[in-house]
């Protein structure tokens, strides 16, 4: 009760705000979070075929797949110039065990080094965004050119790990359920369906379970790949099921810790020359409510969080409108188009019945980003993902995060600030800088 009176009170000194200054207040859709989520994964350029969601479909070619087992098949994808077919290349199913009806989608790509080289676990962000956007545009093997051939990718990560990317949560990319009940809303979730995947996946293919093992990720995956990572290390601390060699993990760009990167906007949208100091000004009126709202949600509140979610989203909102159609995830550059990146060689390619056939999805709709996954982990969004990390350094597995500096809406000054954070907490890191 006196949380949802200090949340009111909050909302209330948010609005008086927004009438003082005029241009900001809290966007009309507010307290619709579908609206809010379809505008913002809009906003976030998240793109063609975004798409509601995945209840009651059916049709892919994983139906006979048990629970807690893997259909996985190696694949050749149409497309890759001639000679190139005995790559170890797969793709798969996963049937959740602890869901109704659930099948993870994922490829795994065989090192174009050796067999030795770590094992590496990609999660794209979103929430909700299929993890094959980073298969064919950043590090994946290849990229698809325009005439739909595969070009490989000199600097995909293959060269030197082999590398898992998943469809996740399920009703991201190709991975669905029939039953709504399977949709996840919190870390816990998250990184449970992970930990079962990883140890059939380590069943199905032991010969890499004693390489070095790696978690890595980016945007919203700030939040993964802490939980996921910590999950991990508890199974191994506790001996269930197959140890895993879990060395470090990795965070590009990332969201960790709202109360440190919401503040940082207007820091780096002034820095970048992209606001005024008029805007910062009346903009970061927004970050003591913000912070406040944070401090309520925490590690694991429910409608504290999306309060936190609603007001703090405020700062980012306002800046995007005098942004305006300026690419955010590269301020250098301008939206292509309504969607900032143009992903339509992929729909196209994952249109394709051959590909299809070859990847065994059957007539399984490739949602790109998921609005209804999106939506589901709104209540996720705010809450504090840094709290894990100490103890997993303690421990002595390895974190690496890093940022490239022309994204705004994960941009590198709260990264530093995150990484400074972790220093402070640990000193592991008077070690390993000195
Ligand atoms: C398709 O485009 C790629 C990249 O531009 C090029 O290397 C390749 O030769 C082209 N293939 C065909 C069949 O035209």
């Amino acid at each position: 009760m006196a949380t949802t009176s200090r949340l009111l009170l909050l909302l209330a000194a948010v609005c008086l705000l927004a009438g003082a200054a005029d241009a900001l207040r809290l966007p009309p859709d507010a307290s619709f979070p579908g609206a809010q989520a379809e505008r913002l994964i809009r906003a976030l350029n998240l793109l063609p075929g975004a798409s509601s969601g995945r209840g009651g479909k059916v049709g892919a070619g994983a139906e006979d797949v048990a629970p807690g087992q893997l259909l996985e098949r190696r694949v050749t994808l149409p497309g890759l110039p001639e000679g190139v077919s005995d790559l170890g290349h797969h793709a798969g199913y996963y049937r959740l065990p602890n869901t109704h009806d659930a099948r993870m989608f994922y490829f795994f790509f065989e090192s174009r080094g050796k067999k030795e080289d770590p094992v590496v676990i990609w999660l794209t962000g979103g929430p909700g965004c299929s993890s094959e956007l980073a298969v064919f545009y950043e590090n994946g093997p290849f990229a698809i050119a325009n005439n739909m051939s595969l070009v490989w990718n000199k600097f995909g990560w293959d060269k030197i790990s082999n590398i898992i990317f998943v469809d996740q949560p399920t009703g991201t990319g190709f991975s669905y359920s029939s039953d709504d009940r399977d949709t996840r809303h919190d870390e816990a979730g998250v990184s449970n369906d992970l930990y079962d995947f990883l140890q059939v996946f380590f069943k199905k293919h032991p010969e890499f379970v004693k390489n070095d093992f790696f978690i890595t990720g980016e945007s919203y995956a700030g939040h993964y790949i802490p939980a996921f990572a910590s999950r991990v290390h508890q199974g191994n601390k506790k001996n269930e099921g197959t140890h895993i060699n879990l060395k470090g993990f990795a965070i590009g760009n990332g969201l960790t810790d709202p109360a440190i990167q919401y503040k940082a906007y207007t820091d780096y949208a002034l820095d970048m020359n992209l606001i005024q100091k008029a805007d910062y000004d009346r903009i970061n009126k927004f970050i003591p409510p913000c912070e406040f709202a944070i401090k309520l949600c925490g590690t694991d509140g429910k409608a504290s969080c999306m309060a936190a979610y609603m007001v703090c989203n405020t700062i980012f909102n306002s800046i995007m409108k005098l942004v305006g159609t300026k690419n955010y995830y590269d301020v250098r550059k301008e939206c292509e188009g309504k969607l900032c990146y143009d992903f339509s060689n992929l729909e196209k390619f994952f249109g394709d019945k051959a590909v299809r056939q070859a990847i065994g999805v059957g007539d399984i709709e490739f949602v790109s980003c998921s609005t209804s996954v999106y939506q589901a982990m709104l209540t996720d969004w705010m809450r504090n993902l840094e709290v894990g990390i100490p103890a997993l350094l303690e421990d002595g597995i390895n974190v690496l995060i890093y940022a490239g500096e022309y994204d705004l809406i994960c941009n590198w000054l709260g990264k530093d600030m995150l990484k400074k954070t972790i220093c402070f907490l640990e000193s592991f890191c008077k070690f390993s800088s000195s």
